[in-house]
Formats: structure tokens, C-alpha cells, sequence
């Protein structure tokens, strides 16, 4: 059988399937394997999340992932991380990271293809593919191979210069599976050049918040950047942003900013609004959202200016003017349709024989691991049969 993408779907299906005693042939067109898993969670990979569940996942079918992750789940992956005794630490609620580097995850997923026999080729760019018989051709620019099995796990579009294509989605194309609409997701924010220029003092701000539309929230920590805004909530957001959609910014979460502020009002007269944002808020961006209101102590200001501080406060409105794009986005939305694979087996319903995993496929995961586990399920669910 042939696995198209050393990626980490593509190294799991590959283990699981040559400890089957399968002939496993794992191509791909990178100098090295695993090149996300190497520059993932800052270098440290976010390798699962201990909690990983579908309501993690974003597809058209929000089911579809429900099979593989129940077979596969977080602490197999910890097993072999342990067995290859690598130290490991939960830096979030349920994020796992490596304590050393991100290559001790791609090597031990090396070593274990080796062990399970896998042949790994790279530098094989896969120019094609097509049915013959009961199986597939394989053309690399400089071969012409022969597979009864075919392994499409050759991720999304996102970082580019990583070597990320669209290879999986023509191939999909190819055999007549329909595509769901993909788009750059966990992905920096960015407003337009007008709305940017107040904020351009505030990069590098952190703040910890609670991002919001009608559909979803997330309270987690925030970054302005000089082109917007950035940080797990932001990341988050994205990959349920609509272009035109206001996000909600709550920037102190857990705090009635109105409620507090009448309070702060009849007992701490004195107070200038600037030191009661500080009092909550990073110096810079109290200071900023101060400089804004033109009283100077809150004795002096009416239940209107009140409630406009506490606006900005509990409900700034942000509109983006887009996204960072596939440039810097950790994932890609959508991808190829679930309706057409088996959730078992990842095994395309209409040509038997073609399997799909990872990333290539319409389940995209949250940050903090999600995305991996997927990585890992969805490999294994095909490893299996394969
Ligand atoms: P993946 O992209 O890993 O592998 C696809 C492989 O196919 C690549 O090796 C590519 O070279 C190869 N290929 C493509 N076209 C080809 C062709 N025509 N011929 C031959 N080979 C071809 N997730 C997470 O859970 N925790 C984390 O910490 C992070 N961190 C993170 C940081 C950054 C910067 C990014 C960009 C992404 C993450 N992710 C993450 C997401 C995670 O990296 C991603 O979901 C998985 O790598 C997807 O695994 P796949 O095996 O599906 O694709």
C-alpha cells in the first residue's frame, strides 16, 4: 500500500498498518517527515489534549469524527510518547507538550515506522494519481509506482512555505468527492489600515479575555499585534469568523465593568477612570482606552459615561477586516466532504481501496492539541484496515 504525506496522519496509518505486516510505502515530497510536528506549539508540540472530544472538531458533520477519536484516543498516543520515554508536561487543561523539542515526537513516529518495516521515501513529489483495476498508480517526477491500497494524507493548504498543498483536495476532485469550502483557520485577525492606526500603540499587549460571536465563545489569553489581533482566543474565533462578522471582545471576563464601576463610583470617588482600568487592565491599554474619556475622576461622571466605559470594557464590537490567510494559519476549515468516507475506516464509500486522514478531511480541531489527536485518530482508523 502507498501513504502520499510523512505528515503525522500519514506517519500513524503507516505504523499501524506495517505492524499488520502490511508493505508500507510512505512518500512525500519534503526533505524530512513531520515538518509541522517539528515547528508545532512553539517547538515544544501540543502533541494531544487529554480531553479531546467531537465537540472540539468543526465539520459538516459534526458526528463523522466521533469512531476514530474513540478508538484512538489521547493516552494511546501518551503510551508511546512514554514508552519512548519522552518527558512530557500539561501546560493548559488537558495540553499535553513535549518538555524537550517537537523533533522527539517526529523521531520517535520515525523509529516506529522503521520498526513496523515501513519504506519511507522522500524528496517524492506525488505529481498524480489514477484507478488500475483494483488499484492505484502513483506518479512521482521521476517514477511510476503501483499500490493495491492508497493513503491520501497529504494535509491543507495552511503555511505554504512548509510544503502544504492542495494535492488531497484534486485528488478528491478526481474521483468525483465533493469539497467543503476551505478557508485559513486558527488564524491571526487583522483590521483594516484605518482601524489599525489607534491601536498601533498597543502591540504586544496581552490581556486575558473572552471572544465571542452568536455561535461560540472562548476565554482565553489575547494579543494585539501591529496588524490586529492574535493569542489563543483570537485563533479560536477564527475558525468560526465569517468575513463581515463582528467578534465580541470581553476584556474582563467575570467582571460587571457597569455594576462595579457605580460601586467603585459612591466609594472610591477619587478614583481616575485610567486607575481603575489599570486596575484590571495592562497599564498601556487602560491608558489607551482612558485617554478616550474626558473625565477625570468618576465622582465626575454620569450613569451615560459610565455605561460607554464599561462598553468598551465587557463588549468592545471588532470587526476584522480579514485574516493572516493560509500564510499563518495552524489549519485549513473545511476539505473533503465526510459523507463521502466511511468514519470507521476513513475508506472513500465509492472507490474502495482510496482512504482519506488528517488534516485533508472536513474536521478541523480547536487549539490545544485537538488537531494532532485527529492527526493520530484518523491515521489509526486506516492503519487498521489499510
Ligand atoms: P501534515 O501537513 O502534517 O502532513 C502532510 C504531508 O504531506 C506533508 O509532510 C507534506 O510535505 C506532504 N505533501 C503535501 N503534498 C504532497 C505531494 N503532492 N506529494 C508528496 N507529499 C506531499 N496541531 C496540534 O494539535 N498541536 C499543535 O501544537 C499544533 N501546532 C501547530 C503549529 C503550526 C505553526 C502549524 C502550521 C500547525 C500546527 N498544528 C498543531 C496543526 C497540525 O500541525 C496539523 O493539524 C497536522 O500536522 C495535520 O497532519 P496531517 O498529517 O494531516 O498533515
Amino acid at each position: 500500500m502507498t501513504i502520499i504525506g510523512a505528515g503525522a496522519a500519514g506517519m500513524m496509518a503507516a505504523i499501524i498498518a506495517g505492524r499488520r505486516k502490511r508493505r508500507v510505502l510512505l512518500i512525500d515530497h519534503a526533505d524530512k517527515p513531520g515538518e509541522k510536528i517539528r515547528i508545532s506549539g512553539g517547538g515544544r508540540c501540543n502533541f494531544t489534549h487529554l480531553f479531546s472530544s467531537h465537540e472540539n472538531f468543526i465539520s459538516q458533520n459534526p458526528h463523522f469524527c466521533k469512531s476514530a477519536l474513540s478508538r484512538y484516543t489521547p493516552y494511546d498516543f501518551l503510551d508511546l510518547v512514554e514508552k519512548h520515554k519522552i518527558a512530557w508536561e500539561e501546560k493548559a487543561k488537558g495540553q499535553l507538550f513535549c518538555q524537550g523539542k517537537s523533533t522527539q515526537i517526529v523521531d520517535m513516529l520515525v523509529t516506529e515506522c522503521r520498526d513496523a518495516g515501513v519504506d519511507i521515501r522522500l524528496g517524492a513529489e506525488v505529481l498524480g494519481v489514477s484507478k488500475l483495476g483494483e488499484g492505484f498508480i502513483v506518479t512521482t517526477a521521476t517514477q511510476t509506482l503501483s499500490s493495491d491500497n492508497l493513503v491520501i494524507a497529504t494535509g491543507g493548504p495552511s503555511i505554504p512555505k512548509m510544503g502544504a498543498t492542495r494535492f488531497g483536495y484534486k485528488v478528491a476532485d478526481q474521483f468525483g468527492l465533493d469539497l467543503v469550502e476551505t478557508v485559513p483557520a486558527l488564524v491571526p485577525l487583522s483590521f483594516t489600515d484605518e482601524a489599525m492606526e489607534p491601536l498601533k500603540a498597543l502591540s504586544g499587549v496581552a490581556v486575558d479575555a473572552a471572544v465571542s460571536n452568536d455561535r461560540i465563545r472562548f476565554e482565553e489569553p489575547l494579543l494585539l499585534t501591529h496588524r490586529g489581533l492574535s493569542g489563543p482566543a483570537i485563533l479560536q474565533i477564527s475558525s468560526y469568523w465569517e468575513p463581515g462578522e463582528a467578534v465580541m471582545v470581553d476584556l474582563a471576563p467575570g467582571t460587571d465593568a457597569l455594576k462595579t464601576l457605580k460601586l467603585d463610583r459612591a466609594e472610591r470617588p477619587k478614583l481616575s477612570p485610567a486607575q481603575w482600568l489599570s486596575e484590571r487592565l495592562p497599564t498601556r491599554l487602560a491608558n489607551h482606552m482612558a485617554s478616550s474619556c474626558r473625565y477625570d475622576r468618576l465622582a465626575d461622571m454620569p450613569d451615560t459615561a459610565l455605561m460607554n466605559l464599561a462598553l468598551q470594557v465587557n463588549e468592545w464590537r471588532i470587526k476584522p477586516g480579514g485574516s493572516e490567510g493560509y500564510r499563518k494559519a495552524e489549519v485549513t476549515r473545511g476539505g473533503v466532504c465526510t459523507n463521502a468516507l466511511s468514519s470507521r475506516t476513513m475508506e472513500v464509500k465509492s472507490v474502495p481501496g482510496l482512504y482519506f486522514i488528517g488534516e485533508v478531511v472536513d474536521v478541523t480541531g480547536h487549539l490545544g492539541g485537538h488537531n494532532f489527536q485527529w492527526a493520530w485518530a484518523s491515521g489509526a482508523a486506516c492503519g487498521e484496515v489499510c
